[in-house]
């Protein structure tokens, strides 16, 4: 048992864990099912085009893709059916209630290696929060069976906020540490964002992939001794109809209704690029400035992984000028947008090579709008 009389209430990141889908989809690939799905759907509806009733689909292109969001490439959880031209939805056999749910299994898998990562023995964690865009189901909470999975005795919810949940999960398991409610807090971020995603949608098929992330927040006083203190964090959420999904149990009561698109993921993306790269690059200045750092001097961002141009954008408003992939590493291109996880994917993959005082930047942005900050700094 963990001394709590110990605690020194400052809260810091003590390692993250990461699962990746062995299975990728390239571009080359999606682009080749969706246009079968064209052409097959323009030739069974080929008199109804020609009427006018209908509009005939047109081809996607790998050279848009690549031009528009910089993703070459996403993980899924299954290849099969998402490229079936067919069927372009994830599928799996359906679990009983005795096995452990999808997002559950994937969560806890980035939970386990971030605990192995810290050295921190289950016994120690006290929450788990599961902060993600899509829950398998409304309860019991996922975050409880991730709980249960881990032998975790403590308390777990789900939070939802978009492609932000990660962050607004760091700020509530820190708060958590200032508050001395507990000393060692679970934020997993499980984005099977393949079942969100509407694949037969020209504008958005390319966007998403899946993935799961975990961050291990704690207090200074537990923490293994490569750890990075979280040096301030700031939310913001602004009321926006230009990312959607508008799936939910009241409307699962008309069948009809269910399956339309704007069940699925819908945007107005040229809004979503304008409007939130102005917002989010003044938040991260200002909180800078709040905290006393100087934006220029931030020696890496790890940003939400939308697309390539907003990141390109936002980066050069708080550094001054065009940042490389030292100061702003990409994972988008193979990953493809993961919601969430994705500023979490960066940070794990690209932090090893920092040095004890380096300040830097976790960031997300997305639907709600929303928008989260970690400035955090390597102890040394
Ligand atoms: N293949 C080929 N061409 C395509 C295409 C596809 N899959 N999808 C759209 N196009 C074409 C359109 O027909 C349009 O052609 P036109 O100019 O001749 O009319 C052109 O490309 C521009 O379409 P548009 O939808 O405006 O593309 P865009 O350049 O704005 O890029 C996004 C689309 C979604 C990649 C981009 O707006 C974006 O990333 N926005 C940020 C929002 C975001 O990432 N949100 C994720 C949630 S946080």
């Amino acid at each position: 048992m963990t001394d709590t009389t110990k605690m020194s209430g400052r809260p810091v990141i003590s390692a993250t864990g990461l699962f990746t889908p062995e299975d990728s989809i390239s571009n080359e690939e999606l682009v080749a099912s969706f246009n079968e799905y064209v052409r097959r759907h323009n030739e069974t509806n080929a008199a109804a085009i020609e009427s006018g009733q209908m509009d005939a689909l047109t081809e996607s292109s790998v050279e848009f893709i690549e031009k528009a969001s910089g993703i070459k490439a996403r993980h899924v959880m299954a290849k099969e059916p998402v490229l079936d031209p067919d069927v372009m939805a994830p599928r799996w056999p359906q679990r009983s209630n005795d096995e452990l749910s999808l997002l559950a299994e994937i969560g806890v898998k980035a939970a386990r290696q971030a605990l192995e990562n810290a050295g921190r023995k289950v016994e120690d964690v006290d929450a788990v929060l599961c902060a993600a865009s899509n829950m398998e189901r409304p309860y019991p909470a996922m975050a409880i069976e991730i709980q249960q999975e881990l032998g975790i005795d403590g308390f777990g919810f789900d939070m939802n906020v978009a492609c932000s949940s990660a962050t607004f999960g760091i700020q509530t398991a820190a708060d958590y540490i200032r508050s001395g409610n507990a000393k060692s807090v679970l934020v997993v971020s499980p984005e099977i964002t393949s079942g969100h995603l509407n694949w037969r949608d020209r504008d958005s098929h390319f966007i998403f992939g899946d993935v799961a992330t975990a961050v291990l927040v704690e207090d200074a006083a537990l923490a293994p001794a490569q750890h990075w203190d979280i040096v301030g964090t700031k939310l913001k959420t602004v009321f926006s109809n230009n990312i959607r999904n508008n799936f939910g149990f009241l409307n699962r009561a008309y069948p009809e209704d269910a399956e339309g698109p704007d069940k699925l993921f819908v945007q107005e993306g040229r809004k979503v690029f304008k409007e939130v790269v102005p917002m989010v690059a003044k938040m991260i200045v200002d909180e800078a400035e709040r905290l006393d750092i100087d934006p220029q001097g931030l020696r890496r961002l790890w940003l939400h992984q939308a697309n390539a141009g907003m990141n390109r954008l936002i980066a050069q408003r708080v550094l001054g000028h065009e940042a490389n992939e030292d100061e702003s590493p990409t994972v988008l291109d193979t990953y493809g947008n993961t919601s969430s996880a994705g500023s979490i994917i960066a940070f794990h993959l690209h932090n090893g090579d920092l040095e004890a005082g380096d300040t830097g930047l976790i960031c997300s942005f997305g639907a709600g709008y929303s928008a989260g900050t970690v400035f955090v700094r390597k102890a040394g």
